[in-house]
């Protein structure tokens, strides 16, 4: 029997499934608002502006790692599962924010490491002060570096093997990431049972879910590429099932960066793994799309990933805190993303492009308000990346990831307005730097981005269809994505040209007839439309 089939259970699933009509935010704590005044921003900066993102129409607020941390990789080298970093507050403030989150009818998800530590976690200083030290097996061991040979190199400008010698004990330790991030090894039942105490920890204290971190990489196997492994997915159930019995209603997000096959895998049978995924695959061609001003790139690979089950949902993004990875692109695809996106070398890092939106889409507000269009329209949660709803900049000039994670700009006046103290990094300058884009003069200004993208998230509000509805491709010229999505009795019908001149596209025959066109919010006969550069329409009507 259904669950469609009694009104109460309707209600609790139509409840617990929040996250499929939600709009996230991803937030990097130390980059949002400095209140204490030491160039860092902290947890009350963050409780300082949720009017702020509320306003703007998000519903959920993802926080990168805010734990204890040496920082040698941002938070993602985790020293202490239990609390917060000091520059960002505390356990309190951390509780506070939660419950102001929670008052304004939003939520707030965090980021779940699972997969390594930090290299002065206390475990791994006690795993490597002897090889009989009981802490010992929380980690992976070796007598060569040759095991496991053939696996990739996930940060290759900076690693050259995923194994580091450990002169004391006299043994290589396993790292996917930095060196200085040792890999749990979770064929140990103990490091198991630790890391669902770390989960439910945070769930206790109310938080709404998590971003999980590397999940791909928990189990290594002999002969394999050590990634989406059976023991890995195996795990991955079983941190479900602590959230269907325990947590009902929190979400997991998976952060799986794999090929459309591979990746639809951590949906399990469609409620035993994770409820969501980030669509990488379809983040790099939406790109690929602009880069050719052609929209088979997006066609082709929504045709790859299908929904999976009622409770599964794509999370989809166009930039986010790392470099946009072009890890799963061919080799062609790859040089033509450089050729279009990376003029400058130092644009290139690993195996992606370390830049933000706006300069990504050439400052073109047409075309940056298109993109974020299509993922509010796609099928799937959208998830904006602090910054991009002004279209901020990178700085070239910091290192590694930290270029695309640069101090909020709020205003015109000294430090952007986001600290009273010298930032803790350098902020962008030129035609991206705050003088330019910031909060407040985008908020004064009707036609700016920010109300341009504010307008599209109220929009997308109020319509269940693109959150939960199902999608089908219409025909349209090469350079048009056109699509209907379907939710009870709604059909929506979306348009976008994705090329440099103006293109007309004609509904099918069985299509024509009365909509809303929901932008101008006018009701319209419609049989073809002209759609001039990176236009978009989003039109609805009622019945089939
Ligand atoms: C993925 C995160 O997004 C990235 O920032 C981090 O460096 C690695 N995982 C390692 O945790």
């Amino acid at each position: 029997m259904g669950w469609a089939t009694s009104p109460f259970l309707f209600a609790s699933n139509m409840k617990n499934l929040w996250y499929k009509d939600a709009v996230f935010y991803e937030l990097y704590i130390r980059s949002f608002y400095d209140t204490n005044d030491d160039g860092h921003g902290d947890l009350k900066g963050v409780i300082a502006k949720l009017d702020y993102l509320q306003e703007l129409g998000i519903t959920c607020i993802w926080l990168l790692p805010m734990y204890p941390s040496p920082l040698k990789d941002d938070g993602y080298d985790i020293s202490d599962y239990y609390n917060i970093h000091a520059d960002y507050g505390t356990l309190d403030d951390f509780k506070r924010l939660v419950e102001e989150v929670h008052t304004r009818g939003m939520r707030i998800v965090t980021d779940l490491v699972l997969n390594h530590t930090s290299d002065q976690h206390p475990w791994f200083q006690a795993a490597r002060s002897s090889r009989t030290n009981p802490f010992r097996d929380y980690y992976v061991w070796s007598d060569t570096d040759k095991k496991y040979s053939g696996v990739r190199l996930i940060f290759g400008d900076v690693e050259t093997s995923n194994w580091a010698w450990d002169e004391a004990t006299g043994q290589y330790y396993w790292h996917r990431f930095y060196t200085s991030q040792p890999d749990l090894n979770f064929d140990n039942p103990a490091v198991q049972a630790e890391m669902l105490n770390v989960v439910r920890f945070w769930l206790n204290l109310g938080v709404d879910g998590f971003r999980v971190d590397a999940p791909t990489y928990l189990f290594e196997r002999e002969g394999t590429n050590c990634e989406s492994l059976p023991e890995t997915h195996a795990y991955l159930k079983r941190l479900r099932a602590v959230i269907n019995e325990e947590f009902p209603g929190r979400v997991l997000l998976a952060e799986s960066n794999q090929q459309p096959r591979e990746l639809i895998e951590y949906f399990g049978n469609g409620h035993d793994e994770f409820h969501m995924a980030f669509n990488f695959p379809l983040m790099t061609r939406i790109f690929l799309a602009f880069a050719e001003g052609n929209a088979e790139p997006i066609r082709s690979v929504i045709e790859q990933t299908p929904q999976t089950g009622e409770e599964c949902q794509w999370a989809i993004f166009l930039r986010n805190h790392d470099e946009l990875t072009l890890e799963m692109a061919s080799p062609a695809e790859r040089e033509h993303m450089y050729r279009e996106y990376a003029p400058d070398p130092k644009m290139i890092l690993n195996l992606g492009l370390r830049r933000r939106l706006a300069p990504l889409l050439k400052g073109d507000h047409r075309r940056i308000e298109l993109a974020n269009a299509l993922i509010l329209s796609l099928p799937g949660t959208p998830v904006l990346y602090y910054g991009d709803e002004i279209g901020m900049g990178e700085n070239l000039d910091l290192s590694d990831r930290n270029g695309v994670r640069t101090p909020m700009q709020w205003t015109d006046s000294e430090n952007a307005g986001f600290t009273k103290a010298k930032p803790f990094a350098e902020l962008v300058t030129g035609e991206y730097g705050h003088h330019h884009v910031n909060v407040d003069s985008q908020v004064a200004e009707p036609d700016s981005l920010f109300h341009a993208i504010r307008r599209l998230l109220f929009i997308r509000k109020d319509q269940p269809a693109f959150g939960r509805g199902d999608i089908q491709m219409l025909d349209a010229p090469s350079s048009l994505l056109a699509f209907k999505r379907k939710y009870l009795d709604v059909t929506m019908v979306c348009v976008y040209n994705l090329c440099t001149t103006s293109e007309t596209f004609t509904l099918p025959e069985n299509e024509q007839g009365g909509y809303i066109n929901l932008l101008e919010n006018e009701e319209q006969v419609v049989e073809s439309i002209q759609l001039e550069p990176y236009s978009y329409v989003w039109m609805k009507k009622y019945g089939e």
